[in-house]
């Protein structure tokens, strides 16, 4: 190429990215470990001799220098985003993949089926849905700028940056979103089985969920019992059985499809549940439940699981359902709101805001102390 042309496309292409300058502050630990890239699950789907691969999952696996930690975190990423979430946050700043390494985990970063790296076969993958920039505002970035949300939505501060379009923190966020499969169903069935799949081949793990991941670490666990060793949700997608505007919602109470419960069920429709007749505080929903004896999620039994929620989030008031529906069904978890322990304004996408380290450190020690 001429030189002239390669300073035009140069400057065309500075020009562009300036809008996207960021940071970048983290000179620690280049290159302290390891890292690969593999795929699990994935069937070859269609005619003989024309077969296309349908379900697998990218996996990227960092192995610290020194692995002091027992298990392994798998970190599954939520609705339009990828394993992105777990790098550089979109300041520059260092991300949870790189704390967690620093810690002595090997972790496992995928990106959904259908999502990012794993390949969305338009004929025979489902439709797909996306979230525009000014959703992603009012859900995740900037709550506390909007009229009418959510009653803590205005308490939202540890957002970098103005949270808008044009802001260039938000624009590197908005950068990363991709769309995702619309199903909750197909969502829920392929990430449980490529999850399985993910277990099989590394074997016990933590898992480590957020928002619309949260229910596909129970079906994972409920697929794989013994191999899941401790699980941290990060504001699961719920409530339990309807939600706000009173539509369905998670039918199977914590999940979309089946799980097993025991006495076992085969439609959601055995489950008995019913409203509760007062709230648990200000600001807060009344939740379902199920009529007792409750019937119990038996493969979550034994699996130490710590629930977080943050302050200012669309979650923060129903959060408590999914919890208690856990509870109620044998699957003890730790549930903690982030402002009651020192961690204020944090809105949904917590692994990227300003304390994100601060709340890693503590789920750390949270780990520590719980998983042995
Ligand atoms: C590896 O980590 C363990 C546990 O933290 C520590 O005791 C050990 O000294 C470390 N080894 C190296 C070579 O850094
Ligand atoms: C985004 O999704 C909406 C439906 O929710 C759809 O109407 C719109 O066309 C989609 N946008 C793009 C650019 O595909």
């Amino acid at each position: 190429m001429k030189l002239s042309k390669i300073i035009a496309g140069s400057l065309i292409a500075g020009i562009m990215l300036s809008n996207f300058a960021v940071a970048d502050d983290d000179k620690s630990s280049y290159l302290n470990h390891k890292t690969s890239v593999f795929y699990v699950g994935g069937k070859y789907v269609g005619e003989k001799g024309k077969e296309l691969m349908q379900g697998q999952m990218y996996v990227e696996k960092w192995t610290p220098k020194n692995i002091s930690q027992k298990y392994p975190l798998v970190l599954i990423h939520g609705a339009a985003q990828t394993s992105t979430n777990w790098l550089t946050t979109p300041d520059g700043r260092k991300g949870w993949a790189q704390y967690f390494v620093e810690q002595g985990y090997e972790i496992y970063m995928v990106d959904q089926p259908a999502r990012g790296r794993s390949a969305w076969h338009p004929s025979i993958d489902g439709k797909l849905r996306n979230f525009s920039a000014t959703t992603i505002s009012k859900m995740f970035t900037a709550s506390e700028q909007f009229k009418n949300q959510w009653p803590q939505a205005y308490k939202h501060s540890q957002w970098p940056g103005s949270g808008r379009q044009g802001d260039p923190v938000f624009d590197q966020f908005y950068a990363s979103q991709v769309e995702s499969l619309k199903s909750h169903v197909e969502s829920s069935t392929v990430v449980r089985d490529a999850g399985a799949a993910l277990l099989d081949k590394i074997g016990e793990a933590i898992l480590v969920t957020h928002s619309q991941s949260g229910p596909f670490g129970w079906l994972v666990a409920d697929a794989r019992p013994n191999l899941v060793k401790g699980i941290v949700t990060i504001e699961p997608s719920g409530p339990p059985i309807k939600n706000k505007k009173g539509k369905a919602s998670m039918p199977w109470g914590a999940t979309v499809i089946p799980m097993k419960y025991s006495p076992s069920i085969s439609n959601p429709n055995e489950l008995k549940v019913e409203e509760e007749k007062t709230v648990d505080g200000p600001n807060l929903l009344k939740c379902w439940k199920q009529v007792e004896p409750a019937k119990k999620l038996v493969n979550l039994q034994n699996i130490p699981i710590l629930f977080i929620t943050s302050e200012s989030s669309y979650h923060a008031e129903y959060d408590h359902c999914t919890s208690k529906w856990l509870s109620q069904a044998g699957a003890k978890n730790d549930f903690v709101r982030l402002e009651n322990i020192g961690m204020k304004g944090n809105g949904h996408m917590i692994m990227l805001e300003k304390n994100n380290l601060e709340i890693a450190s503590w789920i750390k020690n949270w780990l520590t102390k719980n998983i042995k």
